[in-house]
């Protein structure tokens, strides 16, 4: 246990890397950028589909995997209601998100580990939540009760269109974001959320360019055309999926 208040439950035979996850910069990007609040109102689409359905005494146990520095439980926990007592597992595989994760709420369970072997008893949990993530569908069916849900969030053909096309060359084509029904699991709906929003000025753009993926798969080129940009206009698209664990 961390005197920061989160647990490393990652043991090193289980690691791939010696720093396995987001770098250190990645998550400090990734924090600056969220706290703008332009991907609020899919933080706001989360945490309504993970309290749909649930009665306003509920008491909710929910796992974020691949939590990041905890920005959507953070935001859940926040509009949850006043009757509903939530019981959260924050958890990712890099040490700096669950470090900037616990430094800004200790409430949540914060937990360094892999998505591949949830530190979770089998049939516990009510909500799993995968935003931009990772997901291992086998380990999610475990852990969750029957009727319990997953809400994943991905990207859809059209996100960040505008950055995309700055930094490479050509777009390929992307596909529709829609994520396929889980073994284990029944599709309950796929929500769209589509919106746009303006950046100014090269430290955000640099700071939305560091927390994906771009930043590594894009050419030296494309880089330095990002790193010339004083505004920047984008679009958001993001497919929000509920699906239920069956029974059995
Ligand atoms: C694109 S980020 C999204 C973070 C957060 N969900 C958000 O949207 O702000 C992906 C996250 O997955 C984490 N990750 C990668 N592999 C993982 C694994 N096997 N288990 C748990 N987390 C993992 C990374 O460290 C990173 O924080």
């Amino acid at each position: 246990m961390a005197a920061h208040g989160y647990t490393n439950l990652l043991p090193v035979q289980r690691k791939r890397s010696l720093d396995p996850g987001d770098s250190k910069e990645m998550v400090a990007a990734r924090r600056r950028f969220l706290a703008t609040g332009h991907y609020q109102p899919i933080a706001d689409a989360v945490a309504r589909a993970l309290l749909a359905g649930l009665p306003a005494d509920a008491r909710v146990r929910c796992l974020d995997a691949g939590c990041g520095e905890g920005y959507y439980l953070r935001r859940l926990a926040a509009v949850a209601g006043a009757g509903q007592t939530l019981a959260i597992l924050g958890l990712d595989i890099s040490k700096w998100a669950v470090l900037a994760a616990a430094k800004q709420d200790r409430r949540p369970t914060w937990v360094v580990g892999s998505n591949a072997n949830l530190p979770v008893l089998a049939g516990t949990l009510d909500r799993v939540l995968c935003l931009f993530g990772f997901p291992v569908h086998r380990e999610f069916a475990r852990v969750l009760r029957a009727g319990g849900e997953l809400v994943q969030v991905d990207a859809g053909p059209e996100h960040l269109r505008e950055l995309r096309e700055i930094i490479y060359p050509a777009l390929k084509p992307r596909r529709t974001g829609a994520a396929p029904t889980p073994a284990g699991f029944r599709h309950l709906g796929t929500e769209t959320l589509g919106y746009s929003f303006a950046l100014t000025g090269a430290e955000p753009i640099a700071d939305l360019l560091t927390m994906t993926p771009h930043l590594y798969r894009a050419s030296a080129e494309g880089r330095a055309r990002a790193a010339a940009l004083s505004a920047l206009t984008l679009t958001v698209d993001v497919r929000l999926a509920r699906f239920a664990r069956d029974a059995g």
